[in-house]
């Protein structure tokens, strides 16, 4: 496995050098250079702890990388850092658990995902009538998503009474509110119900037809294959390989990353795995699942502190 790994576009949306985070005397992340192609759909992919959730905190602005980070994002090298000033260039991101906010309603969670209109805010809000069309519009916009992603029937019910799958819809279409120039999903496919799979990954192809940039986190590979167009690997809080799929998913330093983390074995491909392997890493996994519960509950934590302290 190679320590530094970069690889250059030809018209990169998102350049990042030198993001690192440690927690503690753990080094969670420590990319050294990624460049993320305009208008493509790219997965980050890796063995649960690699940093992918870390580093996507990292690049929203929802954590601080150690100094010396940059990041250029269309055309501009941000320089500040904060969650709401990265969402209005136009980079927006989903949680791996989802955030939608339970006592309130569908509706009113797009409405929060809705941003101000450059120029506007105090002369529209002193007078009532463009206020008004204004309100209008976003509600407009709104209803046009939810009915895009079969929730409109849901409108008035409060985001809590939704499944996972349906909070998970609902978090991408209120990213969408914001007509975002890059779309982040963390595991957007985890909890969702089969059902829903098929359309939710026509959902994602369609952002990138539309023109837009989508970096997302998975864990299931068969979907990773599906869409992406590129796929970036991570391991201990480094990107290890990046390459097309079907490329990367054969890679060597990629299958030992995996296997050597006992983790998420399935790579999409399961010729990859013989039956002696398949047994012993069924008891593995069987094992791990209780401590995965445990870190789960642990992010869970983690994500109701940052919605307290905002
Ligand atoms: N707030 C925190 N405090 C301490 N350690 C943390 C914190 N957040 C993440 N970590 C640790 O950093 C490492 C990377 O975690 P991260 O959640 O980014 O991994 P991940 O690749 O998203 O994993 P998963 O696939 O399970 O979601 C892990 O070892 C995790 O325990
Ligand atoms: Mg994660």
């Amino acid at each position: 496995m190679s320590e530094t790994y970069t690889h250059t576009k030809s018209d990169p949306i998102l350049t990042v050098d030198g993001v690192t985070r440690h927690f503690g005397g753990m080094t969670a992340v420590d990319v050294d250079h990624l460049e993320v192609q305009r208008g493509t759909i790219t997965a980050l992919i890796g063995p649960n702890g690699a940093g992918k959730t870390t580093f996507f905190n990292l690049l929203t602005g929802f954590d601080k990388p150690s100094p010396g980070a940059t990041t250029r994002f269309n055309g501009d090298t941000l320089q500040k850092t904060s969650a709401t000033h990265i969402a209005n260039k136009g980079m927006v991101r989903t949680f791996q658990l989802t955030k939608a906010l339970s006592r309130l309603t569908v509706m009113q969670n797009m409405l929060l995902g809705a941003r101000d209109q450059p120029g506007e805010n105090f002369f529209v809000g002193l007078v009532p009538a463009l206020w008004r069309k204004r309100e209008r519009e976003i509600t407009a916009k709104a209803e046009d998503l939810l009915a895009r992603f079969k929730l409109l029937e849901k409108k008035d019910d409060y985001a809590g009474s939704l499944s996972g799958g349906q909070r998970k819809l609902l978090e991408m279409a209120r990213a969408l509110m914001s007509d975002p120039t890059m779309i982040m999903l963390d595991e957007p496919m985890a909890g969702v119900n089969p059902a829903l799979t098929q359309s939710l990954l026509g959902h994602i192809q369609s952002l990138r037809d539309d023109g837009m940039t989508v970096l997302f986190v998975e864990h299931d590979m068969h979907m990773v294959r599906h869409i992406s167009d590129w796929v970036v690997v991570m391991a201990e809080g480094k990107v290890v390989a990046e390459g097309p799929a079907d490329t990367v998913m054969d890679d060597r330093a990629v299958i030992d990353a995996y296997l050597g983390a006992h983790h998420d074995t399935d790579l999409g491909d399961d010729s990859l795995l013989t039956e002696e392997t398949y047994e012993e890493l069924a008891e593995e996994v069987a094992e791990e699942e209780a401590a995965d519960d445990h870190h789960k509950a642990d992010d869970h934590r983690k994500q109701d502190e940052q919605e307290a302290t905002r």
